[in-house]
């Protein structure tokens, strides 16, 4: 079936996060909508929908379970089972699906590879050297300016990359990285890069081979401390639209990054269809390319699916079909911001099994508990599950209203050692 009609389409939603908590949210007021089912989900998604205990890299139970429940359409969330070919094995069985084909979610999975193409299409971004071997990476190590950035080469669930800042530090890192120590096979092959300094912004590209969509920008805090100090973690809370780009600024990101990414995608026979992040880093010289993923934001979709006025659902089912009408894709004039209420100590060690308390909120404020590291114990308490635990969410017609928001129901949630930055949009609301 490629033409939607109403109560047409029967979906799956791969994933376990606040990502697809909120997918499933925005799009579960679809007209287009039969059924919805999750795999594997979380506490908070099994409250709306039908959830499969099935790991997001098992490709041959999800193809299994798309195919007895009928779906018509898989949307999927996290990079692993991209990067593993779910496209492709989905493909083989004719069922579409929103996320790139293993060709194109190889630039998540290789930062070597995503340097080697944007190098050879001239898209700026820092200078980087691939090594898999000690000896030369450490010479080479001896020549540089520090601070200097190091990286996983694989997928390192967002820990992949660190910022050294003197020889010692770099050659230890690299060591833990080439053994295999740190990061495993990811980190056998080590990306030793430039280190840019700018404020980050976060470019979603819903993509349907030659068209696209570009949504709101957006910006993540992705260190643990205010100020954005402490270390890097998934992401500690976002918001949306981010007034950093300016007009002009827009304008070069497209004639610099986007226009010449998605043109050599096609110059090397890539039919990307699904989301692209383009994480970017605004410098003295010009906005640069940090790294390509292959997948929406987490927490960036939280922000930004509130944002949308069309429905998100009929846009993913045609970047996915092919039948992506850009100019009919049309956003609101909210903000947006999301919260992450974290366990204490992520991300190092952190508790599980604590109870969560969630008050009931007022529907009418524009706030939504967004479930990631959450699940019921045998007593049917909820309890406390990952790192990132909750992500709160609301919308309001400026970023203060949204902020506003956010931090009152912030306020009413608790589990054991809750943690969160008090100071998300700092930059725009100071
Ligand atoms: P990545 O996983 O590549 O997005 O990197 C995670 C974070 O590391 C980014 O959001 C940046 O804050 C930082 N980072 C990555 N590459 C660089 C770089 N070349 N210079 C400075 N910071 C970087
Ligand atoms: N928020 C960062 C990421 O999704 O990679």
């Amino acid at each position: 079936m490629s033409k939607l009609e109403n109560s047409s389409l029967s979906v799956l939603v791969v994933g376990a996060g606040g990502r697809e908590h909120s997918i499933i949210h925005h799009c579960l007021k679809s007209p287009y909508l039969k059924k919805m089912i999750a795999a594997p989900g979380n506490a908070g998604i099994e409250e709306s929908i039908p959830c499969f205990p099935i790991s997001v890299s098992d490709l041959g139970s999800l193809v299994l379970l798309a195919k007895n429940q009928n779906i018509d359409f898989v949307i999927v969330g996290p990079e692993v089972p991209l990067c593993l070919g779910l496209a492709d094995a989905l493909a083989a069985e004719g069922i579409p699906c929103y996320g790139p084909k293993a060709v194109g979610a190889a630039f998540e999975a290789s930062k070597s590879l995503t340097n080697e193409f944007l190098d050879k299409y001239k898209i700026p971004t820092a200078k980087s050297t691939t090594f898999t071997e000690l000896k030369p990476a450490l010479a080479y190590l001896d020549q540089q300016d520090f601070p200097v950035v190091i990286k996983a080469d694989g997928l390192a669930a967002g820990k992949g990359v660190m910022i050294t800042e003197d020889l010692g530090e770099a050659q230890s890192t690299i060591k833990s990285m080439l053994s295999g120590d740190s990061f495993g096979e990811s980190g056998k092959t080590v990306v030793i890069e430039e280190c840019l300094s700018g404020p980050e912004i976060s470019i979603m590209l819903m993509v349907s081979g030659k068209d696209f969509v570009q949504l709101p920008f957006s910006q993540d805090h992705k260190r643990v401390g205010e100020g954005d100090t402490g270390k890097n973690t998934g992401g500690m809370g976002a918001y949306a639209p981010a007034s950093l780009v300016d007009k002009k600024m827009q304008e070069k990101i497209h004639q610099t990054i986007i226009k010449p990414t998605l043109e050599g995608f096609i110059s090397e026979g890539i039919d990307y269809r699904g989301t692209l992040y383009i994480g970017v880093m605004l410098t003295a010289t010009g906005p640069q390319v940090l790294e390509f993923n292959v997948r929406f934001g987490d927490p960036e979709t939280q922000v930004l699916l509130p944002l949308f006025k069309s429905d998100p659902l009929k846009v993913m089912y045609q970047c996915a079909t092919a039948g992506l009408i850009p100019d009919k894709v049309i956003f609101n004039n909210s903000y947006s911001m999301v919260v992450v209420l974290a366990a204490g100590g992520y991300p190092d060690e952190y508790a599980k099994g604590d109870p969560i308390s969630i008050p009931k909120i007022d529907s009418k404020e524009s706030t939504w508990i967004l479930h990631a590291g959450t699940k019921k114990d045998p007593r049917g308490q909820l309890i406390t599950n990952g790192g990132r635990v909750l992500g709160v969410t609301a919308s309001g017609t400026t970023l203060l209203e949204a902020s506003k928001r956010v931090y009152k129901a912030c306020h009413q949630i608790s589990f054991k050692d809750v943690y969160f930055r008090k100071d998300i949009g700092h930059q725009e609301l100071e």
